[in-house]
């Protein structure tokens, strides 16, 4: 049996953690089909990505809640992990680039991906796994390297993105300051508005140098929110808006504290 061992930075994501083995296939449970995917219950922290986190479902069920918003959109999923609300976006979106750094991550994605196929179907939906690092300029275009673009892709991607999704990237204040630089990176060279879905889970630690708990890189990502407002630099605005969380539960996970939010980016 596969146990967890647990080094000193060893990560869980909470989902699913009544079946503690390393790699399962999740399941159908409800009448939606919840889709099947890959994915690991814990990881060292340079892994997370190959855990499912609460956040993929809750900007899922945001998705399946507002099917108008986002059907024929052109979506492009940062840090997409296991794939999962790529998947669910893809039921109903026209294109989706899915999008996280890493072969081996990316390679668990595509297999999610193609493991999927049939409830993407009926869309006629096509999901293109791609690497995309937010601390890399320019996005890789050599042929040779898996998960790379053609350039026919990148132009699709600047000219065609109507939507941007992200479940759960704000947990490190690097990471998210790099998040926010490749959001405003991709609008400025978007030729039109593109709304940006986030979902973010607000998690309490206990630490030594408040001696008591906080939530720092929730108050990081607040922050990272405001200084995208109030960006005045005539290349790309951005419009921030928090979303009311009562939206439907369609998938099966345990909801507790997480929020979502809309930004409208304007070049
Ligand atoms: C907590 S996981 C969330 C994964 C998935 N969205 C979910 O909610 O299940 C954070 C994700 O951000 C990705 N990430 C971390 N650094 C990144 C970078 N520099 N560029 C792109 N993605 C990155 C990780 O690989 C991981 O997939």
């Amino acid at each position: 049996m596969n146990q967890i061992t647990f080094h000193h930075d060893t990560v869980l994501s909470d989902v699913h953690m009544h079946l503690p083995y390393v790699r399962h296939l999740m399941t159908r449970l409800n009448r939606v089909g919840q889709p099947g995917v890959y994915h690991t219950m814990s990881t060292p922290l340079e892994d997370v990505g190959k855990q499912v986190w609460r956040g993929a479902f809750f900007l899922a069920d945001f998705i399946l809640s507002k099917p108008v918003m986002f059907r024929g959109a052109a979506v492009l999923e940062l840090g997409a992990g296991t794939g999962l609300t790529s998947i669910i976006v893809a039921t109903i979106a026209k294109t989706v680039y899915c999008t996280d750094v890493g072969d081996d991550l990316l390679s668990m994605c595509k297999s999610n991906v193609m493991l999927n196929r049939h409830i993407m179907e009926p869309a006629g939906s096509e999901v293109k796994v791609r690497q995309l690092d937010w601390f890399q300029h320019d996005l890789c275009t050599d042929a040779d390297v898996e998960f790379s673009w053609t350039e026919e892709e990148v132009a699709d991607m600047h000219n065609n993105t109507g939507i941007i999704i992200a479940a759960d990237v704000c947990y490190d204040d690097h990471l998210t300051d790099g998040f926010f630089r490749t959001l405003y990176q991709l609008c400025s060279n978007f030729t039109h508005t593109c709304t940006i879905f986030i979902s973010i889970e607000k998690r309490m630690n206990f630490t030594l140098r408040n001696m008591d708990v906080s939530c720092e890189a929730y108050d990081h990502f607040i922050h990272c929110l405001s200084q995208l407002q109030d960006l005045v630099d005539g290349r790309c605005s951005f419009k921030v808006e928090q979303l009311p969380s009562n939206f439907a539960q369609f998938l099966l996970y345990e909801r507790i504290e997480q929020l979502a939010w809309e930004l409208l980016g304007v070049p």
